[in-house]
């Protein structure tokens, strides 16, 4: 098991290149399995979240191949319509295939994914959809089929009860190639999922509304291949810019997607961070004792404040001078970080769906275990600005989401090593 160690103490100053999007990168990777032809991604990052969804698509009969930040997908010829339990299991975000290989094979099957570190994660919504769109739904012990009776799904109005991105994405990767035109009411408007919807457009689907809440698709015979450049990562944005923050310093974030940080970087500025975006950089600086917030920070869907970035500005504002408070609206067990927080000096008391943030003068190092990926990502950044030693262990959930996370550290001057 890899540990990070972090000496915390130094400023960080310097550029760096914003890593393409996970959240992107994922579903736009089903997305290139409804496609006859050869799909090439720029920009894709290199995780272990997307090997697996490489994985997941040879076995499928697609070609993938990953080199550097590139990656090819041949889904010309496929054969497989079944996810196995092991590569289901291997990462949650394998259930935005189901839509995908419905859409292309009118049949698919997968194992339900458990719960995971934030919690019970239903597939409710998108079962309901799929089922609308004329999907049979079975389920045996654990093991679910969708089967389109006539071999492909037809349109259908779907109004969702919650906006959920995953939802959303499932329901137009299997409308695009759909009969008739398939409404998508109360859907999720998170910048990822427009980025495949551009993919896909890229391929000749017809999907119009994506970033509004209401989606309409209309249903192709086929799809070809593309070209495309995967978005920047705004979550992995928000993160280095919160230990900047943290930490004191000055950084430039290039290739940043600043349309849709700004709910986040809304927030960051009233810390007293000076804050200047534009020509798709950030520049981020720090002078004195960062300051708290004085609204209640309630994550919500886009273009609300993002649940992903809670965790990360957290464990900024844990030295700010003042009382934060958080209210978590999206998951159950989004809180998991703070107990590692507080054994490195922080006021935090989490009281159901809301989390009092006492500024404190300084944090310490401490032995830690990353709770999940952004709640790993949090420990990074307050051991940054903290006094001393912090020992991250459990790093692989952190390894799901930032590339070469202690290189980009060490280029800022942050002490980080991986053991
Ligand atoms: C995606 C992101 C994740 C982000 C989240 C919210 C990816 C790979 N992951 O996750 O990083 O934190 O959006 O922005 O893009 N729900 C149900 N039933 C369903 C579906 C969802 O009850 O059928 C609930 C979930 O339990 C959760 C909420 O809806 O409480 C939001 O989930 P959703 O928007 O679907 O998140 P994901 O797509 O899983």
């Amino acid at each position: 098991m890899q540990k990070f160690i972090i000496t915390g103490g130094n400023r960080l100053n310097g550029e760096i290149e914003l890593q393409g999007s996970k959240n992107s990168a994922l579903p736009i990777m089903a997305a290139a399995f409804l496609a006859k032809g050869k799909c090439t991604l720029e920009s894709c990052p290199n995780l272990t979240d997307v090997y697996s969804a490489a994985r997941i698509l040879n076995s499928l009969g697609s070609k993938c191949s990953i080199t550097g930040n590139r990656a090819e997908i041949d889904s010309t010829v496929v054969s497989g319509s079944k996810i196995s339990e092991t590569l289901m299991r291997e990462m949650r975000s394998s259930i935005m295939f189901m839509g995908a290989i419905l859409g292309r094979m009118g049949e698919c099957t997968f194992s339900v994914p458990g719960g995971c570190e934030l919690g019970p994660r239903p597939i409710d919504m998108h079962l309901a959809a799929l089922s609308k769109m004329g999907a049979e739904i079975t389920d045996i012990n654990g093991e679910i089929t969708c089967r389109m009776p006539k071999g492909r799904g037809r349109g259908a109005k779907i109004s969702l009860s919650f906006p959920s991105v995953g939802a959303t994405e499932n329901i137009i990767l299997c409308a695009v190639l759909a009969e008739g035109e398939t409404v998508i009411n109360n859907a999720a408007r998170e910048p990822e999922i427009c980025d495949m919807c551009h993919f896909l457009r890229r391929c000749g689907a017809r999907i119009k509304g994506d970033g509004e809440s209401h989606i309409v698709v209309e249903g192709v015979e086929s799809l070809h291949g593309c070209e495309y450049r995967i978005m920047p990562d705004r979550i992995a944005g928000a993160t280095y810019l919160a230990m900047t923050a943290a930490a004191g310093g000055a950084m430039i974030l290039k290739n940043a997607c600043i349309a849709e940080m700004e709910p986040f970087i809304s927030v960051l500025e009233q810390t007293g961070c000076f804050i200047c975006a534009a020509d798709n950089r950030i520049y981020l600086r720090r002078g004195g004792r960062l300051k708290a917030i004085r609204d209640r920070i309630r994550t919500m869907p886009h273009p609300g404040f993002p649940t992903d970035a809670q965790a990360v500005l957290m464990a900024a504002l844990i030295t700010a001078d003042g009382t934060s408070v958080f209210e978590e609206n999206i998951f159950d067990c989004r809180y998991r970080h703070t107990d590692a927080l507080i054994k490195m000096g922080a006021d935090i008391q989490v009281m159901g769906k809301a989390a009092v943030i006492r500024g404190v003068k300084r944090l310490h190092g401490a032995d830690v275990e990353a709770t999940d990926l952004r709640g790993g990502a949090a420990m990074a950044v307050a051991a940054v600005g903290a006094e001393g030693i912090t020992r991250i262990s459990c790093i692989s959930h952190i390894d799901r989401g930032y590339e070469n996370f202690e290189d980009v550290i060490t280029s800022l001057g942050g002490k980080i090593r991986r053991e």
